[in-house]
């Protein structure tokens, strides 16, 4: 995943030095008035696993994914959707720690970060080189393999944000049968990061955000897209 694209999807996190904390779970009150859409940002989570109504105070329906849902740890609700809901969601785990990687020779260079799940920011925090350090030119991150890296003659000590846990990658095929909605959860989950097309069967078109995608730990196919896919996933 792009460096630039996971720093955006957790700026909302802030870095503390914390341990690692359990699940928490909480009553929220979010509300849509005028049949506007709304959100509210959970504070202290990393990532919320399920949002359940608990006291609904609107006469227009709250269902999931269509008038509530989640999004990492914003919760969102629409169409005059207004309750309290039960959220569950991991609380944030955020570890920093300054890290030396060095381009020698302008070389290409990784190092691993043990315990890193999630990247959330990597800065430059003393740079020994001469040679300039640039965010996704010269350094950067995979979340993938939970490894930072040098280029370019950059050699730097870096001060790393990242989430703990740990990061897995499995391949499942989800269908959408008769042009239905369909899902499939992933049990050994927390949240699933990324979800891309491994070998379509369906002649129907699979396209991200459109016919498949995933909130937390669930994947959902529709319009008869029909496919493996490769998933990544983190597990706290
Ligand atoms: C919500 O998530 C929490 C924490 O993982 C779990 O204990 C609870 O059973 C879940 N509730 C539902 C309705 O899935
Ligand atoms: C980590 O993942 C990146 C991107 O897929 C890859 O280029 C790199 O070689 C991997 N490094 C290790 C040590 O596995
Ligand atoms: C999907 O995966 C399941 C379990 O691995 C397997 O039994 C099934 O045949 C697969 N279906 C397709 C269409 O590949």
């Amino acid at each position: 995943m792009n460096a630039a694209v996971v720093l955006v999807l957790f700026s909302v996190l802030v870095a503390t030095q914390a341990k690692p904390d359990p699940d928490v779970c909480d009553v929220i009150k979010v509300e849509s008035w005028n049949y506007k859409y709304a959100e509210k940002d959970v504070e202290d989570a990393t990532w919320v696993l399920n949002m359940t109504v608990v006291d609904q105070q609107s006469a227009a329906k709250c269902n999931l994914g269509e008038s509530f849902g989640y999004q990492k740890a914003t919760l969102w609700v629409d169409d005059g959707c207004r309750a309290d809901f039960k959220v569950c969601y991991l609380a944030s785990s955020t570890e920093c720690s300054v890290i030396r990687a060095e381009s020698w020779s302008y070389k290409y260079s990784e190092k691993k970060v043990t315990g890193a799940a999630l990247f959330i920011s990597m800065a430059v925090e003393d740079r020994q080189s001469e040679a300039g350090c640039s965010l996704d030119k010269s350094f950067g991150f995979y979340n993938q393999n939970s490894t930072v890296w040098v280029d370019h003659g950059c050699r730097a000590d870096f001060n790393v944000c990242y989430v703990r846990g740990s990061t897995s990658s499995t391949t499942v095929n989800v269908s959408s049968w008769n042009y239905k909605y369909a899902t499939k959860a992933l049990p050994s989950a927390s949240c699933i990061y990324s979800m891309q097309v491994a070998k379509q069967q369906s002649a129907a078109a699979c396209t991200f955000g459109k016919t498949f995608g995933f909130v937390a730990n669930t994947m959902w196919v529709s319009d008869g897209c029909r496919a493996d896919f490769s998933v990544s996933y983190y597990s706290a």
